[in-house]
């Protein structure tokens, strides 16, 4: 696969303490990712998807090996300089939706805009954008609770895209979601994917969302057990 590498894992293990002995998450996993590919961490439930996205997101270290992200070694970032990475370049997009209840769609795709420095004209102008990019112009004044869950799910893809990420993170996106709903987000997705370039990478075991992916990563026990190449299927 062609394109700049964007993340690396080198020899990542997770474990983690449990009644005098560890349990290993995550085994010697080596992996890496280039700009633009739209990936899948595939395997069952515990395989070790979610710990393995939350290492390359920063949001978590691993107990062993290393993983850089952007080229920078998240084992020697500090708090704020993980916070820093992925505000500035991390895109996250969670199963559950996680919209801040008291605040509007508007204010909720505005949220990782705050952080950046930017001035408010600019902010109108990426949050309008990344409205119309999940069709929910019209819903600016809302809030999570008047919407529906795929509404919902298209403010968390708003709110993920709304800085251009070089990499979007996805943790179980459709699992809260009908086929149809699923189908729309996993659309809207690949197109965002063209257009910005951005690295995607789901946490997944929905055969729709694996549909879409062109790139399939196998994980049983915490180990890479598969990494294929696929065809895509139409958007
Ligand atoms: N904080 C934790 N403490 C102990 N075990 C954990 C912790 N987080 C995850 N695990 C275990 O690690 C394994 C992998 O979990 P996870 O990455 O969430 O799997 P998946 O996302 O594939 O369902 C599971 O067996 C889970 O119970
Ligand atoms: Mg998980």
């Amino acid at each position: 696969m062609d394109g700049e590498i964007v993340i690396t894992t080198e020899h990542l293990v997770k474990s983690y303490p449990m009644g005098g002995r560890h349990f290993t998450a995550l085994d010697d996993v080596n992996l890496s990712f280039v700009t633009g590919e739209f990936t899948g961490l595939v395997g069952p439930s515990g395989s070790g998807k979610t710990t393995l996205l939350n290492i390359v997101g920063a949001l978590d270290n691993p107990s062993e090996g290393r993983a850089v992200v952007l080229g920078q070694d998240t084992r020697h970032l500090s708090h704020r300089g993980a916070a820093r990475l992925r505000n500035e370049h991390l895109g996250f997009i969670f199963q559950t939706f996680n919209l801040l209840p008291v605040y509007t769609v508007y204010e909720n795709v505005e949220f990782p805009l705050l952080l950046l420095g930017l001035k408010a004209s600019e902010r109108r102008d990426m949050v309008r954008q990344a409205l119309d990019w999940v069709g929910l112009g019209d819903k600016v004044r809302s809030r999570p609770a008047q919407l529906s869950g795929g509404e919902a799910q298209r403010v968390a893809v708003a709110r993920a895209m709304v800085k251009k990420p070089r990499i979007v993170l996805a943790d179980e996106p459709t699992a809260n979601l009908d086929a149809a709903n699923s189908h729309k987000i996993l659309r809207m997705m690949v197109e965002l994917n063209r257009e910005l370039n951005s690295t995607f990478i789901f946490a997944t075991h929905d055969e729709k969302v694996i549909s879409y992916l062109s790139r399939i990563i196998t994980l049983q026990d915490g180990r890479v057990v598969d990494d294929a190449l696929k065809q895509p299927r139409a958007a």
